[in-house]
């Protein structure tokens, strides 16, 4: 969708739909007394009669009041004084529906004296943008009939100072940015193991790469990691015939001396646990244990499109997880391309085994910050549910960059401890270090295990609770594509 921001005057911009605020105890915005001076207090009247309701996110639709607009939303912003994020993007996400379901071809909002708490216009902009974009979302690739595209195209976004038309046109354009990098790692996560391979992601990696004529691919086969020694990460994909491909993407965009920052993604394209089989029902949804990975290469595609000037290194661990003759079973010991030794008690243990080697590899760019993403653990999805992002860190900066980037885009994470007291789980009485770390504490344990292979600062995001939604709107969700973006954002 394409984005303007524009000092305009409602009564004379034509627009498809005009979004017009009203506030708690009928208090109405600017250009909605413009809209009631000009059309014989229409707006009064219809508060009067009770039509516009006096609650956070009601919404009426009126066909062609008056003015160059077919059609007018009123819509119900809350306090004059303010509202906060939350509502806000509550609000917005029911003027995205209500638009929708009309035939509006373009959409023009008059938000100016909407005050979002701790934002300025910019912010406001660039959720409409977002939500406006992500709501043309469909998966039906896989469908033998293919979707009609939405008629909705553009959007005018209204400013009473022209001189913020320069951040929140950029404001704007971050909004779809983060639109098409969330819709490419839904768009993976959502593919079936049988389409989306390790072999597959390759292929995306190079498409992404002839995109942009400042990043590059190198893509490495099993023959090449085992010659650097990548022995964990070889034993996750041995029972599969898939081959494991190790993708790395470098994006220079930034000055020729600045450190990179690296984005670590888990691409396990299915799931079965291995020989450490899980059980059948609803296994299917393993297909998501590749969303880290698609989380990474969504945040770089929004990253070309935005020509952020950083640079920037994503690599992802590809590798399917299958039972077979071949397979690694429990009990076997593998050498890590750290030297470490580790016994797999539990072959469904896999992502820690394939991020170890990934995170072993990455500190040849002396990076200034790893972040890897990963659907890692069960335990997570319990800890916190489906709204919050598990963040681990041995880095109280980046922890705190990675926290307050979840609120501003509203994709939060919540810090878990990485305190000593855990380590001691892991401990194997064969090799260095086991891959599982008991019943307790499932997910602190993982980010243990991960912790002994960095040493530069360094965050895991375990997605396993956010990266997909389950029962009837089942379906990647592009999480945390608006987290990592956010954070890059400020890094530039
Ligand atoms: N991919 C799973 C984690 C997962 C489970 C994500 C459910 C989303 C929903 C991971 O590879 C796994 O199987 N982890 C095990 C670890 C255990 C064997 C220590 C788990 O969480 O059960
Ligand atoms: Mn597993
Ligand atoms: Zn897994």
């Amino acid at each position: 969708m394409d984005f303007q921001a524009k000092v305009s005057n409602l009564l004379t911009q034509r627009s498809g739909c005009a979004i017009v605020p009203v506030f708690s105890k009928h208090k109405m915005s600017n250009a909605a007394s413009a809209l009631n001076g000009a059309s014989d207090k229409l707006i009064a009247r219809l508060i009067k009669q009770g039509e516009v309701k006096d609650s956070l996110a009601s919404t009426l639709l009126l066909p062609t009041p008056t003015g160059n607009a077919d059609r007018v939303l009123l819509a119900h912003f809350g306090d004059k004084k303010g509202l906060n994020a939350r509502d806000y993007i509550k609000v917005i996400s029911k003027i995205v529906a209500t638009v929708k379901s009309s035939a509006a071809s373009d959409v023009s909002l008059y938000l100016e004296e909407v005050v979002v708490s701790g934002h300025d216009e910019a912010w406001k902009a660039q959720q409409v943008a977002k939500a406006f974009a992500n709501s043309h979302y469909r998966f039906t690739q896989m469908k033998s009939q293919q979707a009609k595209a939405s008629p909705l195209k553009k959007g005018l976004y209204n400013l009473v100072d022209s001189k913020l038309k320069k951040s929140v046109h950029q404001a704007l354009q971050q909004g779809c940015a983060l639109a098409s990098g969330m819709a490419l790692a839904r768009d993976l996560g959502n593919l079936p193991g049988n389409v989306c391979t390790p072999l597959y992601l390759s292929k995306e990696a190079r498409k992404l790469a002839k995109s942009h004529s400042k990043l590059t691919a190198k893509i490495l086969g099993e023959k090449q990691m085992r010659e650097l020694k990548m022995g964990s990460l070889l034993s996750v994909g041995h029972g599969s015939d898939e081959e494991s491909q190790l993708i790395t993407l470098e994006y220079k965009g930034g000055k020729k001396t600045a450190k990179p920052i690296v984005l670590v993604g888990k691409g396990i394209t299915f799931d079965t646990g291995g020989i450490s089989l899980k059980p059948g029902a609803g296994m299917d949804e393993m297909k998501y244990d590749m969303c880290g990975a698609a989380s990474v290469l969504g945040t770089l595609k929004s990253v070309l499109e935005l020509e952020l000037p950083i640079n920037l290194v994503v690599v992802v661990a590809a590798a399917e997880n299958m039972p077979s003759g071949c397979a690694t079973k429990p009990g076997d010991i593998v050498t890590s391309m750290s030297g470490k030794t580790i016994e797999v008690l539990n072959t469904d243990a896999e992502g820690r085994l394939v991020l170890c080697d990934a995170l072993t590899y990455v500190a040849r760019y002396k990076p200034k910050a790893v972040v890897d993403v990963a659907t890692l653990t069960g335990a997570c999805v319990i800890a916190l549910g489906s709204h919050a992002t598990g963040l681990y860190s041995n880095d109280e900066d980046l922890a705190a960059q990675l926290l307050s980037a979840g609120e501003d885009s509203q994709d939060r994470a919540w810090r878990m401890p990485l305190w000593d007291e855990y380590q001691s789980q892991l401990d194997s009485n064969f090799a260095d270090i086991g891959n599982i770390g008991g019943r307790e504490a499932g997910s602190v344990t993982a980010a243990c295990f991960l912790s002994r292979f960095v040493d530069y600062p360094w965050a895991h995001l375990d997605i396993a609770g956010t990266a997909w939604l389950s029962g009837s709107a089942k379906g990647a969700t592009g999480r945390p594509v608006g987290l990592l973006l956010d954070y890059l954002i400020k890094q530039a």
